[in-house]
């Protein structure tokens, strides 16, 4: 007869071994090794003529299924997981401490416990601290539960007792469960064993279940990456503590697109949807100053206009200083190359500081030619007018490369009352006709030539300038 099998298993990827590793030797993460049991199988091996039979199903003979989608009253969030929460469906939503996690939940609580029985589980707050909270959220639904435990054996008796529709738990790195081989609550088996627990059961029984995640130093889900792989969406929640907007966003779904972002504005009263996040974003935009050029860029289906900001001033170091915020640095390392050598401007000499205000991150090359005109307006100390705005990807060349949502993203422009738009020299041929007062621009030459682009500071404000 065999015996059980001790093996030792990363907690991060996976990797299996037999002996103990400080560092994995797969993912080279440390201290992810834990011990795991394996029980000796009592039978044989059923060989596949004696095992139960399985079958492939042609695909036509499959009903579509018919999601059913409970809105959780916030369309910001509604729209990043693909249209409201799918019955049945398991969710993660992870972020920074602080950030507003359990706030977002509970208001969702608010608005989805007043027709459907909600069971929200905290192992970090009590139920009167619960109760506080809701009440300065103004949560009044009549069938919201809350509980206050870590013991996931626990809960799933009082889901079996309660029968909720949805369980929140909050956070997954809280619960314990017994059955788990680690003593430790957040070690990683005890977060793959319990989540593995309230998965399970909410899909044999039809409910849906948000699990809360912490994120680690790196920013990652603390725990194991399968966590990631055994629910259906993964939302993060992001965005800096000290600004006032958060963004949220899928990086998977199996019920809807990643590429959708939500916006909201951290309150007193809690969240609050920004449903025009362009309109917030350029409330503040300061007149007159150098350095600063809109953009247009897509989140997903939506255009969103933010500003970009340059700051570049004589170095006093060796090398120059460079920070990039919500630009990527080593793109604006390449872009700063390509207007030193095709433009002949010298940032060489300069620090640059460059920033997206909003605290939002633009990924897309769509905001190349803005970042360049940010660049050259802080370092020749020009302003570029207020109604001015571009989009456009710069390739090494210094030529203007065409993106996608042009049209999208001139009408967003147009109602925001940016009357001196300027775009690739590609996309003006394509949307011409139906925009004939947009400018068309093949590269950085003909972009910095435009008529009026480049005024001079008339501000009078700095200390140094100043008649004394
Ligand atoms: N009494 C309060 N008044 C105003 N804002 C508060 C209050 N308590 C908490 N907050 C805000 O809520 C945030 C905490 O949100 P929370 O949902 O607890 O975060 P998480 O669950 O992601 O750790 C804080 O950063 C703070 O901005
Ligand atoms: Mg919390």
């Amino acid at each position: 007869m065999k015996s059980d099998k001790t093996v030792y298993r990363c907690g991060e990827c996976g990797y299996q071994s037999g002996k103990w590793y400080g560092r994995c030797p797969s993912c080279g993460e440390y201290n992810t090794f834990e011990e795991t049991v394996i029980a000796a199988s009592k039978g044989t091996s059923q060989s596949a003529s004696t095992a139960f039979r399985v079958k492939g199903v042609r695909l036509g003979e499959l009903e579509t299924p018919d999601y059913i989608r409970v809105g959780s009253g916030m369309e910001e969030f509604d729209r990043v997981i693909g249209g409201g929460i799918v019955c049945g469906s398991a969710i993660l939503l992870s972020g920074e401490p602080g950030i507003g996690k359990s706030t977002l939940l509970m208001q969702i609580c608010g608005t989805v416990g007043r027709e459907r029985r909600v069971l929200y589980v905290s192992g970090e707050e009590s139920g009167r601290q619960l109760k506080m909270r809701a009440d300065r959220l103004g949560v009044e639904a009549e069938n919201l539960y809350v509980l206050n435990e870590t013991g996931a054996e626990n809960i799933i008796a009082e889901i079996d007792e309660t029968n909720p529709e949805i369980v929140i738990i909050d956070s997954i790195q809280t619960i314990w469960s017994g059955q788990s081989t680690s003593t430790f609550p957040g070690s990683v088996s005890q977060v793959r064993e319990s989540a593995m627990l309230f998965i399970n059961k909410a899909k044999s029984e039809g409910f849906s279940v948000i699990l809360v995640g912490h994120v680690n130093k790196e920013g990652g889900i603390a725990g194991p990456k399968v966590l990631e792989h055994m629910v259906d969406a993964v939302l993060y929640f992001e965005g800096e503590k000290q600004h006032a907007y958060r963004i949220i966003r899928a990086v998977k779904n199996r019920y809807g697109s990643t590429n959708e972002i939500g916006v909201f504005e951290m309150t007193e009263k809690g969240l609050v949807q920004v449903l025009n996040p362009s309109e917030a974003l350029m409330k503040e935009r300061p007149e007159n100053v150098p350095g600063s050029c809109a953009v247009c860029v897509m989140e997903g289906s939506r255009p969103i206009v933010t500003e970009i900001q340059a700051l570049v001033t004589p170095t006093v170091y060796p090398s120059p200083k460079r920070t990039a915020n919500g630009v990527d640095y080593n793109r604006m390392c390449l872009l700063l190359a390509v207007l030193e050598k095709r433009l002949g401007l010298r940032f060489s000499q300069s620090d640059v500081y460059l920033n997206v205000t909003g605290g939002l991150n633009l990924s897309e090359p769509a905001s190349d030619m803005a970042v360049c005109l940010a660049l050259i307006s802080g370092l020749l100390d020009r302003v570029i007018p207020e109604n001015f705005i571009c989009f456009g990807e710069i390739g090494l060349a210094g030529e203007c490369r065409s993106v996608s949502g042009s049209e999208q993203r001139i009408s967003e422009a147009r109602r925001l009352g940016f009357t001196k738009i300027a775009v690739p020299g590609s996309v003006k041929k394509k949307t011409g006709d139906k925009f004939p007062d947009i400018t068309g621009v093949k590269n950085l030459f003909e972009m910095v030539r435009i008529p009026g682009l480049m005024r001079k500071s008339e501000r009078k404000e700095d200390i140094g300038q100043q008649e004394t």
